[in-house]
């Protein structure tokens, strides 16, 4: 998806289908890790491809890493522990997965082969806490320099080839503000564990354990055995040393998981349930225990290994109260099936939200507020209760992730028990996903359904070459919205009609046609293109002469009315953008927004001569004008929905507007229609 400003999602009344998750970001940046740093070639199955990912790939590419993706796999060539690169700039995005490994692996590796590493990320990662990693770093031996305030990353890695680290004694770090600290010790240990065992001892209540659980299963997985008393203390045994597994399947993320077991335990109420593969019972991910809590507000649950499936069981949700310590990302979207209960809702346990993507708690609370919910709020709390009346929000997701994914959930307001809502939510920003979950919203789209009068329409009907089709596809890409190219089924049922030999003016013979036509849109790098029957007339349909065609087919009422229906199927979530002649009288009377685009016969003249002569097509302007003009004159004079415009369209004249100023008007015209404040 390009990287919008907004996605408005109508209020959605259902959810069942399937979806498949994309693969864990927790497992991909940890395998990514340890295949970098071991020797051989790791091949890594069904990797997620995402922002964090990305930036961690990228490190491992400078470090000096083979990488090579072949088809769904990548081959990683690790270092096998050895630096080939001494000195590099790292950036790192927001990825925390990334810094906090990265820069435990790259210090031991300065301090004992020599090598000079600045680690960097975007401001908010700047704000994210790294100094009691760099606590536990400095008095084995390896020079940290903070290069910001103190704490916090940027940070330099220095040292000197052969540098020894002092593993004899413990190494103590805290475990109370986030557990990746110590991951990435554990991580990072067994590079300097060849003479002795390296023990680690964890400083305060170790939090978020699952994560930790998660780490050493893949430890285990590249041969290091680290042996673990209680939850305290870890001892990497002597002579331990990375050893590649050879293939390694990431398994689909739970954490994503969890806003379509909600969806399921919310929004499944017709028979079908929400089928999610990639994670089930057999999950190593913490956050799999999501699953108990979303049953404890009531969803019903089945499960199998990599594969859950979820309805909506209790009705409405039942609030609960949780030390969500072990979960804490998937909590989130508790705080938002909240609103869907019949009593409050009170998670425990999340100081560790204040140091994420944004300070979740503070984010949460705000946002919930502004839909309509009571929220109260402390330094490791939040307790929510669902809105007396719901309000229709632009809701900000803090360039996080999560705050995106978990607030999307909020469209089936009309499902509320307690207070049923009947409105839209703007989620501001929505390309942040791109995080850990690129097409979360169009997996989202792929499962929901909206009474289709809820779904918002703008029709931007005109004369031949006005340009509307340009300025439709621009403004349904600026919202996020389905394309609807009515044109292109007028001129696919002339094309069909001309392939079987049908006569362009027998009506029941093409309205047959168009009747099942059978003609799929895509998208490829030069544009929108079509197959007609399976076959690829993307260039074909473009052509004048199917314009004419189409012109002439489409005077006949039968036909207008065999492909009334596939138009009409197009209003789905979140919303329609759909260019034509009639859309506005006809197809969708009742679309919020009507646009009617004219410009002189001249200048549409000018315009498609420039075009066919781009594409190195003669051309002749006067003749084109002649043609323009005749075909103004038929779709304007034929008895069934003549070209005119609705009474209650807005006339846009572009015949001196460029294309962008085109399409900041009808922006302008939709933001005025929409019922959210500025
Ligand atoms: O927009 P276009 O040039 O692709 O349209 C081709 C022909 O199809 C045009 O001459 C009129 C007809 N048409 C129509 O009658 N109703 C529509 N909604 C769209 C196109």
């Amino acid at each position: 998806m390009v990287r919008i400003p907004f996605l408005d999602l109508p209020p959605l009344t259902a959810a069942s289908g399937s979806v498949a998750l994309p693969g864990s970001k927790s497992i991909s940046n940890r395998v990514l890790l340890l295949a970098g740093l071991a020797a051989g070639t790791t091949v890594v199955h069904d990797l997620l491809d995402s922002d964090d990912t990305r930036v961690m790939l990228e490190a491992l590419r400078t470090l000096g890493c083979g990488l090579q993706t072949e088809g769904r796999t990548l081959h990683v060539t690790g270092l096998g522990g050895r630096l080939q690169v001494h000195e590099a700039r790292l950036f790192l995005g927001n990825a925390g997965t990334a810094m906090r490994p990265l820069a435990a692996a790259l210090a031991v590796l300065a301090a004992t082969q020599g090598g000079d590493f600045q680690l960097s990320g975007v401001a908010r990662m700047h704000e994210r806490p790294i100094g009691d990693l760099v606590d536990a770093l400095r008095p084995l031996g390896c020079a940290v320099d903070d290069l910001g305030q103190p704490g916090y990353p940027p940070l330099r890695l220095r040292g000197t080839a052969g540098g020894r680290l002092r593993t004899a004694q413990p190494i103590r770090v805290r475990g109370d503000v986030s557990s990746q600290f110590l991951t990435a010790l554990l991580l990072a240990l067994p590079l300097v564990s060849a003479d002795g065992p390296v023990v680690i001892e964890v400083d305060g209540e170790l939090i978020s354990k699952p994560y930790i659980e998660i780490t050493l299963n893949l430890l285990a997985r590249f041969g290091i055995a680290v042996q673990r008393d209680g939850w305290q203390r870890f001892t990497i045994p002597a002579g331990s040393q990375y050893a590649t597994p050879g293939h390694v399947h990431v398994e689909g993320d739970a954490s994503s998981a969890s806003y379509f077991v909600a969806m399921g335990a919310i929004a499944a109420h017709g028979g079908a349930p929400v089928h999610i593969s990639g994670v089930g019972s057999d999950s190593i991910q913490g956050d799999i225990r999501f699953v108990d809590a979303a049953e404890a507000m009531g969803a019903l649950v089945r499960r199998g290994p990599g594969w859950l499936e979820v309805r909506r069981g209790r009705w409405p949700l039942r609030g609960i109260t949780i030390d969500a310590n072990h979960i804490p990302d998937a909590a989130m979207t508790l705080a938002v099936m909240a609103l869907y209960a019949d009593s409050p809702t009170r998670i425990t346990g999340i100081a560790s939200w204040r140091v994420k993507e944004t300070d979740r708690i503070t984010a949460m609370a705000t946002e919930l507020r502004k839909l309509g919910a009571a929220v109260v709020d402390g330094p490791d709390f939040i307790e929510v209760r669902p809105p007396a009346a719901w309000q229709a929000a632009a809701v900000h997701t803090y360039d996080d992730h999560r705050m995106a994914m978990c607030l999307s959930l909020a469209a089936f307001n009309p499902l509320c028990a307690t207070a049923p809502g009947n409105v839209p939510v703007r989620i501001l920003d929505p390309g942040c996903v791109a995080k850990t979950f690129p097409d979360y919203f169009e997996a989202l789209f792929g499962l929901v359904q909206a009474d289709p009068a809820q779904v918002p329409v703008i029709t931007i009907d005109g004369p031949t070459a006005s340009g509307k089709g340009t300025l439709a596809a621009a403004v349904a890409e600026a919202l996020g919205y389905v394309l609807l190219d009515s044109g292109a089924l007028y001129r696919a049922t002339g094309l069909a009609a001309q392939w079987d030999g049908v006569a362009p003016d027998d009506e029941a013979g093409v309205a047959r046609l168009a009747g099942m036509l059978d003609l799929r849109f895509g998208h490829g790098p030069e544009g929108s293109r079509a197959w007609l029957r399976g076959h690829e007339v993307s260039e074909q349909l473009r052509q004048e002469s199917a314009g004419l065609l189409a012109s002439r087919v489409s005077a006949l009422p039968a036909v207008r009315q065999a492909l009334q229906g596939l138009q009409l199927a197009f209003r789905r979530a979140p919303g329609l953008v759909a260019d034509g002649r009639d859309m506005g009288t006809v197809v969708f009377p009742d679309a919020p927004l009507k646009v009617f685009l004219t410009a002189s016969a001249a200048t549409r003249a000018e315009r498609r001569y420039k075009q066919l002569i781009s594409k190195g097509i003669p051309a002749n302007i006067d003749s084109l004008r002649a043609d323009l003009e005749a075909r103004d004159l038929r779709d304007t004079s034929r008895a069934v929905a003549p070209l005119k415009p609705a009474e209650d369209a807005l006339l846009l004249d572009n015949s001196h507007l460029g294309i962008e100023a085109s399409v900041q008007q009808v922006l302008a015209w939709w933001a005025q229609r929409r019922p959210f404040q500025a």
